[in-house]
């Protein structure tokens, strides 16, 4: 973190801090990712929750009114209230902070301008689901207006949503004057930050998950950058494929076939290394783990179904990585969530736990998860709180949560007199 006051990485130049602002009984408007994930109506991790406080904390120790927001999940509509409530997070919330969290069911009642005179300073105000409105996900300046008319200061410390131009994202500080970020963003982005600009060489970039399509812009941003690729999960089937190997009943992403293959093309003219599974574990179905067996060489023999990186590609991506200075991880080697085909996604935690003298950055999702599954989550240098927004983020999109806030917002607005009024 930088010093106190100032925002030396290139991705915040031109963004203010919370701690640049007076916030002695102003009205703050924390916009955070409160979105975790959710099992039988409780929280099953509350890593998302606990990156908020810093800020939280802050805001209220020098005096802020403080309204909270958050989305959870992707509701449909005010039906999917019962599933969709944020009510075990305030009540998480009030547990992590000893603080009574006050649940406004509608923000566009007048329940938060009524509760924020006589707000105590060991109260908070947390807005239900704000995806429950609208408006939010089609960043209604009518529903932004009505939050504005009670926020005195925006700060958005969303850093997983930041990416998605939502109204309490980007038309509520488009209406704001004063508007920054939290202590979150402002670690997230200095943490990738490192990745784009002049990272430490070798720089190696582990990529897995599910979907080359979901890669492809962050392989193309980082194909200059990167030293070597790593690849596993379904992706690497894909790869595989267009080497000509056999990929049995393993998911290949057909129409990605010849990008993939043109991907290694031009990874290998650059002088630059892509690795890929020399073995596999595999099953005939999913949900098998009885008849589990390891192949010998790439090839998937038919019927077969890949699951995890076998032993020799465990040891083959070790290897590659002991020499790292820089690592950027974003997806799993395999179906981690089952046990016996995680070894592959915690060998990879495993061997940059032990990479002392390396940057080693986890994107968010089920990266985050995998890490923080295979025990060496603290030993990372960082893990964000946000998939999507990382890798938009580093694949060279401009974020919308960001981006609003480098703008100034003209003092003829007519919230901003409104509440000068006031
Ligand atoms: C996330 O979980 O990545 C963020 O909270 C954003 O959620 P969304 O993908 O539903 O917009």
């Amino acid at each position: 973190m930088s010093a106190a006051g100032a925002v030396a990485t290139a991705g915040l130049k031109g963004v203010k801090r919370i701690d640049e602002f007076d916030l002695k009984d102003k009205r703050v408007f924390l916009r955070v990712d409160l979105n975790v994930p959710m099992s039988g109506g409780a929280i099953s991790d509350d890593t998302r929750v606990r990156a908020a406080l810093p800020t939280i904390k802050y805001a209220m120790e020098k005096g802020a009114k403080l309204v909270l927001a958050s989305h959870l999940g992707r509701p449909e509509s005010k039906e999917d209230r019962p599933r969709y409530s944020l009510e075990p997070v305030a009540a998480r919330l009030g547990e992590l902070l000893g603080i009574e969290v006050l649940l406004v069911d509608e923000p566009t009642s007048d329940a938060p301008k009524g509760l924020l005179p006589t707000l105590k300073p060991s109260q908070l105000v947390l807005l239900e689901n704000v995806r429950f409105e609208p408006g939010e996900s089609k960043n209604s300046r009518e529903f932004a207006m009505t939050l504005a008319s009670y926020t005195d200061i925006y700060i958005n410390d969303a850093f997983g949503a930041s990416h998605r131009a939502h109204a309490t994202i980007d038309a509520l500080p488009s209406l704001v004057e004063q508007k920054g970020i939290g202590f979150l963003i402002a670690k997230e982005i200095e943490m990738l930050d490192r990745l784009l600009h002049a990272p430490a060489a070798p720089y190696m970039a582990i990529l897995g998950g599910a979907k080359v399509s979901d890669k492809i812009p962050v392989i193309e941003n980082m194909i200059n950058r990167v030293d070597a690729f790593l690849v596993g999960g379904a992706m690497a089937y894909t790869f595989l494929a267009a080497q000509g190997a056999a990929t049995g009943a393993s998911r290949v992403e057909k129409d990605k076939v010849a990008f993939a293959g043109e991907m290694l093309r031009r990874i290998e003219a650059r002088g630059k290394r892509c690795l890929l599974p020399v073995d596999h574990v595999v099953t005939r179905d999913i949900k098998d783990t009885k008849d589990v067996r390891t192949t010998d060489s790439a090839q998937v023999p038919e019927g077969w179904l890949a699951v995890d990186i076998g032993p020799k590609t465990r040891e083959l991506y070790r290897k590659e990585l002991q020499r790292a200075k820089t690592v950027f991880w974003n997806g799993p080697m395999g179906v981690f969530e089952t046990p016996e085909f995680s070894k592959g996604t915690f060998a990879i935690a495993e061997t940059l736990s032990q990479l002392t003298d390396a940057t080693t950055i986890v994107g968010g999702g089920d990266s985050a998860a995998a890490a923080e599954g295979s025990g060496y989550a603290g030993m990372m240098t960082h893990i964000s709180t946000g998939g999507g927004a990382s890798l938009e983020y580093l694949q060279g999109d401009k974020l919308p949560g960001l981006e609003v806030l480098r703008k100034r917002t003209p003092s003829s607005s007519p919230v901003i007199s409104a509440n000068k009024e006031a």
